[in-house]
């Protein structure tokens, strides 16, 4: 039986990150993946790479250009005519993506010396050496681990009785992959997905309808961002409906028509011919075996894990979207990162206060820290500054007013205690933020911190001056 130090289960963001971080370290190294593309294939780089971030991203991007170009460019004075879109191109160029980043995580086992177990991997209980993980695959095997780290990330949730072809009912595999521009596009639930994917298929033609079950609009976002995105991508053409409740809901081979109840309890129907169920997801534990190493989920599912990802069991770590916390890639790598040095002996932390957020519509939303919302609940006192991309002359010249950045920091101390923007590119300005706050900066350290001009990046250091009231530029 192969010994290992350490077999990763799962090889997306969180997986393949630890696998390669405890390579580094000079551990030997395993991990099993079972993923397949829709060609058969196996696959590395999990939710993230194949069906989630990266994909997205490129579907993001190209129905941006669309839009762009059909409606917008106009404003530089530039005028272009009879633009269409390809949408197998489009398809075929984010396949390609995902197909070089997935043959780049292989690259790096090669590099690292990591050992892909191809198959199903479940625990298959302990033996003197360690912990047993069978691996169902083509070439069956049990390999034997003095550490495991559980990275089996997590599924779409469906709704119950509705059955998800991917061809009308949809969730994030299916929404990735229309064949063609669908005339009405519904989406139940007005989360992250909702809002990314229904921008997509909104730019590229389709009249879009979102129906959410709760009364506030992207009630994680700080109030004043939610309110502004709300406003915005509603003008952009989204139809968004709050407060709903979901009824009955048939399909045929042509569509799907939704029952549902309006926030003034009047009955709806919404017809269309494809629909996203976009209502979160749930980690995925299935036919692990858990209870082969007196493991067992929490009521949520969740592996239960401490603060550095140890389970109950010694040597069994879990991270990622299996466990506690936000469900996003950047979170599941740390982590990964974290339980590696852990093993190798190191004394690595998180500071999960301080994991920024972005949702990738336009304009961009991204956020690390405390809303202000939740410094009212807590009864904190605090300060707020808050500087418009309108007054910011990078934005006007690339034809992006909209929205804002807002910094809080403490009433007393000044440290920044979170940072909200809507705006182009808020996805790298939080970048800024969030090393600002791994640092304690306070409000009057990024104020005095000399930022290029012109740059969307003066937006963060307005905003903090805004704090003093000597914003210089509003
Ligand atoms: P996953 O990426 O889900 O990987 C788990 C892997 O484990 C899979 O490959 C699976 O096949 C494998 N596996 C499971 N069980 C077993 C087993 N028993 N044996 C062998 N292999 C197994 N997050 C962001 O931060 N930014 C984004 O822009 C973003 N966009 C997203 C867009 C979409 C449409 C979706 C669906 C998600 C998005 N996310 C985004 C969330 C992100 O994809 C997840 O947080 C991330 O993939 C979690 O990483 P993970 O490694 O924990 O699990
Ligand atoms: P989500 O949790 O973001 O949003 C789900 C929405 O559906 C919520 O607003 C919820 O109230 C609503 N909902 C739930 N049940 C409903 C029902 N029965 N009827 C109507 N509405 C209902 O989940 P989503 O969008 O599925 O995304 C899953 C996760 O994937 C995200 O939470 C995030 O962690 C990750 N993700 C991250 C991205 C990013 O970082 N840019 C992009 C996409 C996904």
């Amino acid at each position: 039986m192969t010994q290992y130090d350490v077999v990763v289960i799962g090889s997306g963001p969180a997986g393949y990150i630890a696998a390669v971080r405890c390579a580094q370290l000079g551990l030997k190294t395993a991990c099993v993946e079972k993923w397949r593309n829709p060609d058969g294939e196996l696959a590395l780089g999990g939710t993230c790479l194949n069906v989630g971030c990266i994909p997205s991203k490129a579907l993001l991007s190209s129905s941006e250009e669309y839009e762009k170009t059909s409606h917008h460019l106009s404003n530089h004075g530039i005028t272009v005519k009879g633009v269409s879109m390809d949408i197998p191109k489009m398809l075929k160029r984010k396949d390609s993506i995902v197909s070089k980043m997935s043959k780049g995580i292989e690259f790096l086992f090669r590099k690292n010396k990591i050992t892909w177990l191809k198959g199903h991997g479940k625990f298959a209980g302990r033996n003197d050496v360690g912990i047993l993980v069978a691996v169902d695959g083509d070439e069956p095997e049990t390999v034997v681990s003095k550490n495991v780290i559980v990275a089996t990330g997590s599924n779409a949730r469906h709704l119950p009785g509705l059955k998800v072809d991917n061809k009308i009912v949809c969730d994030n595999e299916g929404a990735l992959a229309f064949d063609s521009v669908p005339q009405k596009l519904g989406v139940i639930g007005a989360g992250v997905i909702g809002l990314e994917l229904g921008s997509v298929w909104r730019r590229l033609g389709a009249e879009v309808t979102i129906l959410e079950a709760l009364p506030t609009f992207l009630g994680a976002c700080d109030d004043a961002v939610s309110k502004e995105a709300f406003k915005l991508f509603t003008g952009q053409g989204l139809h968004i409906h709050l407060g709903v409740k979901i009824g009955d809901i048939k399909t045929s081979a042509k569509g799907a028509k939704i029952a549902y109840t309006d926030s003034d309890g009047k009955a709806q129907t919404l017809d269309c011919d494809r629909l996203i169920v976009s209502i979160g997801r749930v980690p995925n534990t299935e036919s692990l075996q858990l209870d082969q190493v007196g493991l067992a989920v929490d009521g949520r599912g969740f592996i239960p894990v401490d603060d550095f990802c140890r389970t109950a069991q010694p040597g069994i770590y879990a991270v990622g979207d299996v466990v506690r916390g936000p469900m996003l890639a950047h979170k599941g790598e740390d982590e990964g990162v974290m339980v590696a040095e852990l093993i190798a002996g190191q004394h690595p932390h998180i500071n999960y206060d301080c994991i920024p957020w972005v949702i990738y519509t336009s304009p961009e939303i991204a956020w690390v820290g405390r809303t202000e919302q939740q410094l009212v609940a807590e009864g904190r006192k605090y300060k707020s500054g808050q500087f418009p991309f309108a007054a910011n002359g990078r934005a006007l010249g690339m034809d992006s007013p909209d929205g804002f950045v807002k910094v809080l920091a403490d009433e007393e101390t000044e440290q920044i205690l979170g940072v909200h923007i809507i705006g182009m590119a808020a996805s790298d300005m939080i970048a800024e933020a969030a090393v600002a706050m791994e640092f304690k900066a306070s409000a009057e350290d990024i104020g005095r911190i000399c930022h290029p001009h012109p740059s969307l990046s003066e937006a963060m250091r307005e905003a903090s001056l805004a704090i003093y009231k000597r914003a210089l530029n509003m």
